[in-house]
């Protein structure tokens, strides 16, 4: 049963059309494939999956496990993490009060469009370069720093804004944890690409993602690399539609059970100078099925500075980026990141 969608509803009148919005031109479309499941079979290798319970481990059991999360970066720039300490009765908690939250008429949830930088939520309203509207609704809300936290266009329910509260300190934690093992990884004391990123800000978005009768033709989240340091993202239910790009081949990343998915931002593939990779990456719809995921963005306040660390560059390995404040990045940001340093 489709959820009620300030993005689609009453605009699909005929199950094998929809409007022309929603129209991807044909080069950008994801795969003529009549439905999601074969789109979702374009390749059967699998993300990496880490075990965080190694990161308090010691010896050379710690060393391997370092080298395990820095192939991950340097290879995908996306894997899963188990033992990841966000408790799984708060999981649970966040997936019931959402789909609370969707299972509400669009009218109650506040809809309106939502620009960039807005709190609230919003839906279908989200305009690509191409001119074509993404086949989605979000939540979104700022919840660090504390200030930013605009409580008016939060959901009204105090059990969800509670409960979003828990899981952006939660998963928080979990971000600056794989931050510092990251940092690690590459041979840098813990604190050095936290350093580097200075005050965090966070967000938390909750994507809803309505069955689409042509899933070949639109597409739920256009391809992207995400802009902040680092994101996490937890797929309460089993339903597929994230796809990553490696090496020219799109891969399903599947929602693994009790795991969260870590994916490396531009910030830190600046950083780290080009050795962490910011993967592309989009989100396909299914026919039949409502999708959920909720994401939380590691970033940067708008003036920081990120360069690639000095500990990083030598005669063999020059700068590949130029110092960028992050306000700047993200408004350039499209496509993948390239190097800029010439
Ligand atoms: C995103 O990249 O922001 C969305 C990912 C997803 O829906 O799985
Ligand atoms: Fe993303």
């Amino acid at each position: 049963i489709p959820l009620p969608s300030a993005a689609t509803d009453n605009c699909i009148d005929d199950e094998n059309t929809i409007p022309s919005r929603f129209v991807l031109p044909p080069g950008r479309r994801p795969l003529s494939l009549p439905n999601t499941a074969d789109v979702l079979r374009v390749s059967p290798e699998e993300v990496p999956v880490i075990d965080l319970a190694a990161a308090s481990s010691y010896g050379s059991t710690r060393s391997i496990f370092l080298r395990q999360l820095y192939c991950a970066c340097a290879n995908w720039g996306i894997f899963h993490v188990y033992n990841h300490g966000v408790p799984e009765d708060l999981l649970s908690d966040l997936g019931l009060h959402v789909q609370k939250f969707l299972a509400l008429p669009v009218a109650l949830r506040g809809a309106q469009k939502l620009g960039n930088h807005a709190q609230g939520y919003g839906s279908g309203f989200v305009r690509l370069s191409t001119g074509t509207t993404e086949w989605r609704d979000f939540l979104r809300v700022y919840t660090y720093p504390l200030h930013r936290r605009h409580y008016e266009a939060w959901p009204p329910s105090p059990e969800l804004r509670k409960v979003i509260e828990r899981y952006s300190d939660e998963v928080r934690k979990l971000q600056i944890n794989v931050l510092r093992l990251m940092s690690e990884s590459l041979g840098l004391s813990a604190h050095r690409l936290e350093e580097m990123m200075g005050e965090m800000q966070q967000t938390i978005l909750v994507n809803h993602y309505p069955p689409c009768p042509r899933p070949d033709l639109a597409i739920g989240i256009d391809t992207h690399t995400d802009v902040g340091a680092v994101s996490c993202l937890w797929q309460p239910d089993d339903v597929v539609g994230l796809q990553v790009l490696r090496e020219g081949e799109w891969h399903p990343v599947s929602s693994a059970r009790g795991a969260l998915t870590i994916i490396v931002a531009d910030q830190v593939q600046i950083a780290s100078n080009g050795i962490f990779k910011s993967p592309l990456h989009r989100g396909v719809l299914n026919k039949d099925k409502n999708r959920v995921s909720i994401l939380s963005f590691y970033q940067l306040n708008p003036e920081q500075l990120v360069s690639p660390l000095e500990d990083l560059i030598s005669d063999s390995s020059p700068p590949m980026y130029q110092p960028t404040r992050f306000k700047d990045h993200e408004q350039a940001a499209k496509g993948p990141l390239s190097a800029n340093a010439s």
